[in-house]
């Protein structure tokens, strides 16, 4: 087998420790920011048959090109998730929970993309859905759950930006005016141009090709054509986010990449990257994706984070910094062959169980050694189990920080460790 086949497949990567420490804090601060607003954990298979993504984008990238469909020993087609709207969607349609339905997810999502910085074949998501209310008040919530998720982690470079999508109908009426006016306007702009226009004008919005930015530029906005209702809809939204002093900018250039939005949208970017991945989270509504799916009428709303966009993000702002390993104690056996009764394993178990963070060497390793790899570990202090020492009944606890070393009974040593212990954040301690 060639060399190459015994390397994570292109466009996917490991998430090793310290590393893997951050991801552990940043799911556990959307977790708990999420319970704290009401929202409960949905788990969705990693496949779904394709028609289900099929319903949310036939007309995008993402579902016509990107996906990774396969049809499996039983014939069906199946698909790797591309996004996570769908399957909880469709989850919400099969299992008909009573509404307001809010949960939020952490799931793999697959797209057949060309891999760089921040644009991964298998990136992670956390998100959050609400289904079975259209207020206003839910969109303002929606945005405030990230929002503040952003903060959590530190992160001051994020902006808001929101637009509105109104209904079905006044994009219909929309679509046609920009039509017209991106035929007459860019007609020596080159048959991509022309035909773009004439297929997905609304998706012209976002490009950025250089030449076309002036016609662009000057097209008529969706907001100025929005019925009463979603304009005020979309009034109530930037109401209660002044109210919460969440700061945003009207973004009518907006487009996400579904078809299913319909009302607010909006996208979390981060100013502190480049335009490929600033990208940090976005979403918006869906009013209609339930029913297309066989539903009853349902609204919805939600959002999607990109975790390794974030964690990039994090970087850049010099936040979130990887926890080396949170060790409180690394257990030193210097008893040899004086330890007939398995001390360092007891007082190992024994720290562990009193909720201490605590690590040893195995394999006979001499004292010097093992005082090497209590350093290596970055835990607060190495605990010397020594012949002179356990004949008085103690132990030797050493600052690994200070150099600092003193004697303390061995009875005394859970609780003398846990009051001189920081709390650890990443064990909720
Ligand atoms: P999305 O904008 O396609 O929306 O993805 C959400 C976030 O996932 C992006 O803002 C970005 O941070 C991250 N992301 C997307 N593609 C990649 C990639 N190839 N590599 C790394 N990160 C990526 C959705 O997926 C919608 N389901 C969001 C939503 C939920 N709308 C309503 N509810």
């Amino acid at each position: 087998m060639a060399e190459a086949e015994y390397r994570a497949p292109v466009g996917t990567h490991d998430v090793l420790p310290p590393d893997s420490s951050r991801w552990a804090a940043l799911v556990q601060a959307f977790a708990a920011r999420a319970a704290r607003f009401g929202y409960g954990l949905v788990i969705t298979p990693i496949m779904e048959h394709v028609e289900v993504f099929q319903r949310v984008g036939a007309g995008t990238d993402v579902v016509r090109k990107e996906m990774y469909e396969f049809t499996d020993r039983g014939d069906r087609r199946l698909a790797l998730r591309p996004e996570g709207t769908a399957p909880v969607v469709r989850a919400y349609v099969q299992h008909h929970p009573t509404p307001p339905w809010k949960v939020w997810y952490l799931a793999p999502h697959f797209r057949y993309e060309r891999p760089q910085k921040g644009r991964y074949r298998q990136h992670w998501q956390l998100g959050a859905e609400v289904l079975g209310v259209d207020d206003p008040d839910v969109d303002v919530e929606i945005i405030a759950l990230a929002h503040g998720f952003y903060r959590d982690l530190g992160l001051r470079h994020v902006s808001l930006l929101l637009n509105s999508m109104g209904t079905p109908e006044d994009r219909a009426t929309f679509v046609r005016v920009l039509r017209d006016y991106l035929l007459e306007h860019g007609h020596d702009l080159g048959p991509e141009f022309l035909a773009r226009a004439d297929t997905h004008p609304l998706r012209l919005l976002d490009t950025n090709v250089e030449d076309w930015q002036d016609v662009i530029e000057r097209a008529p906005q969706l907001t100025q054509h929005l019925s009463d209702a979603s304009l005020r809809h979309f009034e109530r939204v930037q109401h209660g986010l002044d109210a919460l002093g969440i700061t945003y900018e009207l973004s009518p250039r907006l487009v996400r990449g579904f078809d299913y939005y319909t009302s607010s949208t909006f996208e979390f970017t981060s100013t502190a990257l480049d335009a490929a991945q600033k990208a940090i989270g976005g979403g918006g509504r869906y009013d209609q994706l339930a029913e297309e799916m066989g539903g009853p009428p349902t609204a919805g709303i939600g959002f999607g984070i990109g975790i390794e966009r974030v964690l990039i993000a994090c970087d850049a702002e010099g936040v979130l910094i990887p926890d080396a390993s949170g060790l409180d104690a690394f257990v030193i056996d210097a008893l040899g062959e004086h330890d007939a009764t398995q001390d360092a394993t007891l007082l190992v178990a024994e720290l562990r169980e009193a909720g201490l963070h605590a690590d040893r060497a195995y394999g006979g390793r001499s004292v010097k050694a093992q005082w090497k790899l209590a350093d290596r570990s970055r835990a607060s202090f190495g605990v010397m189990l020594a012949p002179k020492e356990a004949a008085r009944g103690a132990v030797v606890v050493k600052d690994l920080e200070t150099g600092d070393q003193l004697e303390v009974p061995r009875q005394q040593v859970p609780g003398w460790l846990r009051a001189h212990s920081e709390p650890n954040p990443e064990a909720g301690r």
